[in-house]
C-alpha cells in the first residue's frame, strides 16, 4: 500500500500488546489520517487515551467484535483494518469453548462483513502458529478465522477489500507467556525452574518484529495470502539456562492442549507454500477462475520460489536456534516500552527491516 496516500486505520484489539505496539509504529508513519482503536474494556481505552494525550488523529471506540453493528459504525471511512482482537489463552478456551468461538470465529466473520459493507480496502488478520495443525480449541478457532479471511478474499472481486493473514509464533514477553513467568519465579527466589518437556521448542519473535512484519505485508499483499516470517526457534531448556544459569530445572510434564513443537507451514500445505528471502506465503487452496494471482511475485516486486511439496516449517526443524546471548537480547528488547527507540547496540537480527 503506497505511503503517499492518506489512510485511515482501525485496529481491533488496539488496546492489547500487539495493538499498542502497532499503534506506536503507525503514528510515526507519514500520511496517517485517523486511527480507530477498537476493543471492549473502557479502562484500557482510558489508560491508552491518557498515554497519547491530545492526539487528534486517534479515536477510541469501545466495542465488541461480536457486535456487527458496532463494527460497521467504527469502520466508517476506514481504509485499512488490522484485526488483532482475540481470546488467546489455550486453557481458558478449552474450558469455555463457546466464548472463544464467538470471539475468534464470529468476530472474524463480523470484521469481514463490516469491511465489505463499509468499503474498507485492506484487512490484515493476525493468526498464530497454533492454527497450523491445531490440537487445541484456540488454534482451531484461529484456523477457522484464517479460512474465513482467505475465502472472503476469493469472493471479494477486483474492487472489493483485499484480505490477508499474518501467522507467527510466540511473542517474547507477551502477557501470560513463559518469559514473564520465569522472571516472576526468579524474582520470588524460586529454587528451580519448571520445564514442561526437555525437548520442547518454540518459534521466537519480538512484538516489534511482528508489527514490522504486518506493515511489510500490507505493502506486499495481493489478497488471500497467509504470511509466515522466517524466525528463529528457542529450546525451552536453553531459555531457562540463559535466564537463570545456576537454577536447577524440574521437568513437570506437557500441559493440556500444548504441543512439543509448533508448526507454521504444515507439510499438507507444502504444495501451496512459496518461499521468499525472509518469509513464506501459503497461497489459498481455493481460487476463483476470474482471479488468477501469481503468488510468486508480490506487490513489492519480491520474487519467491515454490517450496518442495513435502516442505514443513516446524520449530524443531529450524536452521536457527537462539543461543544464550541472543535469548537475553530478545528479552531486553521485549522489555522496552513500545514507544522507545531500539538501543544502538541492537544486533541486526533484532532490527526490523523497514518497508
Ligand atoms: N501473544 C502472542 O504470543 C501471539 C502469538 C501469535 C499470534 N498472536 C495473535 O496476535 C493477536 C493479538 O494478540 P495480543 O498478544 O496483542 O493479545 P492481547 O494482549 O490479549 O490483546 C487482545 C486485544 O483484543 C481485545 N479483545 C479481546 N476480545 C475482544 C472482543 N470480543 N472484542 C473486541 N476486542 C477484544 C482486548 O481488549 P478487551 O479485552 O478490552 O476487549 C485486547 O485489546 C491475537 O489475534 C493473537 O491470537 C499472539
Amino acid at each position: 500500500m503506497s505511503l503517499s496516500v492518506k489512510r485511515s486505520y482501525l485496529i481491533t484489539g488496539g488496546t492489547g500488546s500487539f495493538g499498542k505496539q502497532f499503534l506506536s509504529a503507525l503514528m510515526k508513519r507519514p500520511n496517517v489520517e485517523r486511527v480507530v482503536v477498537f476493543s471492549r474494556d473502557e479502562q484500557k481505552h482510558f489508560a491508552l487515551q491518557n498515554e497519547w494525550g491530545n492526539e487528534p488523529r486517534l479515536q477510541f471506540f469501545p466495542g465488541d467484535v461480536r457486535d456487527l453493528e458496532r463494527l460497521e459504525r467504527a469502520m466508517a471511512g476506514v481504509d485499512v483494518v488490522i484485526h488483532a482482537a482475540a481470546m488467546k489463552h489455550v486453557p481458558i478456551a478449552e474450558f469455555h469453548p463457546t466464548e472463544c468461538i464467538q470471539t475468534n470465529i464470529g468476530g472474524a466473520q463480523n470484521v469481514i462483513s463490516a469491511a465489505f459493507k463499509m468499503g474498507v480496502k485492506s484487512v490484515m488478520a493476525l493468526s498464530t502458529d497454533k492454527a497450523a495443525k491445531p490440537i487445541n480449541l484456540y488454534g482451531a478457532t484461529k484456523l477457522a478465522s484464517d479460512k474465513l479471511f482467505v475465502a472472503a478474499n476469493a469472493s471479494s472481486g477486483e474492487k472489493g477489500p483485499k484480505f490477508g493473514v499474518v501467522r507467527y509464533g510466540n511473542v517474547v514477553g507477551s502477557m501470560g507467556s513463559v518469559v514473564p513467568f520465569f522472571n516472576r519465579l526468579i524474582g520470588q527466589g524460586a529454587t528451580r525452574l519448571p520445564i514442561t518437556d526437555a525437548n520442547m521448542t518454540r518459534f521466537w519473535i519480538t512484538l516489534r518484529q511482528g508489527v514490522d512484519f504486518v506493515f511489510r505485508n500490507l505493502d506486499r499483499m495481493q489478497g488471500g495470502e497467509i504470511f509466515v516470517p522466517k524466525i528463529p526457534s528457542v529450546r525451552i531448556v536453553d531459555l531457562a539456562r540463559a535466564m537463570a544459569p545456576t537454577l536447577p530445572q524440574e521437568i513437570v510434564g506437557i500441559r493440556p492442549g500444548e504441543k512439543l513443537h509448533e508448526v507454521m507451514c504444515p507439510r499438507e500445505d507444502g504444495h501451496l507454500t512459496v518461499e521468499f528471502e525472509d518469509h513464506y506465503v501459503i497461497q489459498p487452496t481455493i481460487t476463483f477462475p476470474d482471479r488468477k494471482i501469481d503468488y510468486t511475485l508480490n506487490r513489492l516486486g519480491e520474487r519467491g520460489w515454490r517450496a518442495k511439496p513435502d516442505f514443513e516449517y516446524r520449530s524443531d526443524l529450524n536452521d536457527h536456534f537462539l543461543n544464550s546471548e541472543e535469548i537475553l537480547e530478545y528479552n531486553k528488547i521485549a522489555a522496552l516500552d513500545p514507544r522507545a527507540e531500539l538501543p544502538a547496540s541492537t544486533p541486526a537480527i533484532l532490527r526490523a527491516k523497514s518497508a
